[in-house]
């Protein structure tokens, strides 16, 4: 049983046998929907900001697909097809990039309208607004899996921030190697070697990732200024120059998984070889994805599962939410100790998105 399924119940106190009484809902609201839904595209389409989700020519098809739906609301047993069927009306808007509060406007708008039926029949109150409260938990729901698609722009594995930070970390270390070869301090370039460990700061997990540790470099950084001496210079290049060598290395041996990962990414996007089958069921495209990952990141990756439900955090290094069709799972990859590992793991990620978005596009074209 899906956990949110019980809260989303409890949250909205939805009563489990209010089937008849939704059914009865619709009836009454029926005669109302195309009114109501042509105001809110004429509503949605006065706002700048609305206007360029929505392509003029397919508002008749979009206002049947939204009539269906909220058909489907107030029509099925609210159980876990449901929340399926709505979640994937929550993935939809999540690739328009139609942010969440913009989806509640959306929801707003809908519901105002809904409820002003009543100004012509004070009798139909009591049936909008339990439409009403069906379409709170749909929003609240298409809210949930909007985040569940944890978009490319918060992915924790951002390589580029490592690279950016240790560039700035050489530089300013750089800045210092005429001091440290001549024993002695400049103020100058202490100051700016300071300056910069202190903007480095916000990089402190990715650079600790790397093998460098922020505080330790500061703290030689000190002593040096205060008593400068060979065993400080020694120290600081340890700290500093061997994580700068370690890295020259992963960054050939990342060369080599980049490549991996073009061809991957060849494959997915421009071959679609995880959905380019004429029935493809989540089995085969499941199937697909582990070949894909398998036959460039064989080598990398230490466990790669398909799960019904979300893993516990930390359990995985990545876990990308995928659907096709009713089926929603999970793709859960942990990648081996690897010193390349930070490059490995955006890479899959990036795999990750490029398969959830060719999903999404099978879905569209073969509907
Ligand atoms: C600000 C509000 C909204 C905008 C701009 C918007 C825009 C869109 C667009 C552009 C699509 C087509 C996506 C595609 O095929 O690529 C779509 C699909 C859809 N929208 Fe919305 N939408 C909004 C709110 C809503 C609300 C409140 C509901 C439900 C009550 C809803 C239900 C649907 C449904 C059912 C589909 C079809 C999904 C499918 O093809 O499976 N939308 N919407």
């Amino acid at each position: 049983m899906n956990p949110k399924l019980e809260l989303l119940k409890e949250i909205y106190r939805l009563d489990p046998n209010d089937l008849p009484q939704r059914k009865e809902a619709l009836e009454k609201v029926k005669p109302f929907a195309d009114e109501i839904m042509d105001r809110f595209y004429e509503k949605l389409l006065e706002k700048e900001d609305f206007a360029r989700f929505i392509p003029t020519e397919r508002i008749p098809e979009l206002k049947a697909k939204q009539i269906a739906f909220v058909v489907e609301l107030l029509s099925k047993p609210f159980d876990e097809k449901l929340y399926r069927r709505i979640a994937r009306v929550g993935i939809v808007h999540y690739h328009i990039r139609l942010d969440p509060l913009y989806m509640s406007y959306g929801y707003h708008l809908l519901s105002e309208l809904i409820l002003e039926q009543s100004h012509k029949d004070p009798s139909l109150l009591p049936y909008l607004k339990l439409i009403i409260k069906y379409l709170k938990v749909s929003e609240a729901i298409m809210g949930e899996e909007y985040f569940a698609q944890k978009s490319l722009a918060e992915s924790p594995y951002r390589a580029n921030d490592l690279f950016v930070a240790v560039n700035r970390l050489h530089t300013a270390y750089m800045g210092c190697r005429e001091s440290f070869e001549n024993l002695r301090v400049d103020p100058e370039a202490h100051s700016a070697f300071e300056k910069a460990l202190e903007e480095l700061r916000e990089h402190r997990e990715v650079l600790a990732e790397a093998g460098f540790d922020l505080a330790t470099i500061k703290r030689f950084c000190t002593e040096y200024a205060k008593a400068p001496s060979e065993t400080t210079v020694q120290a600081l290049r340890r700290a500093v120059e061997r994580p700068l060598n370690d890295l020259s290395v992963t960054a050939y041996l990342s060369l080599g998984s980049s490549l991996a990962s073009l061809r991957a990414m060849t494959d997915i996007v421009y071959r679609r070889l995880v959905t380019n089958e004429r029935s493809l069921t989540p089995e085969r495209a499941r199937e697909n994805i582990r070949r894909i990952l398998g036959e460039n990141f064989g080598w990398a990756v230490a466990r790669l599962d398909f799960l019904e439900h979300e893993p516990r955090e930390g359990s995985y290094d990545l876990v990308k939410h995928l659907s096709l069709g009713e089926s929603v799972f999970y793709l859960a990859v942990g990648v081996r100790e690897l010193s390349n590992r930070l490059y490995v793991l955006e890479q899959i990620d990036l795999l990750g998105e490029a398969i959830k978005l060719t999903l999404y596009l099978h879905e569209k074209e073969s509907r």
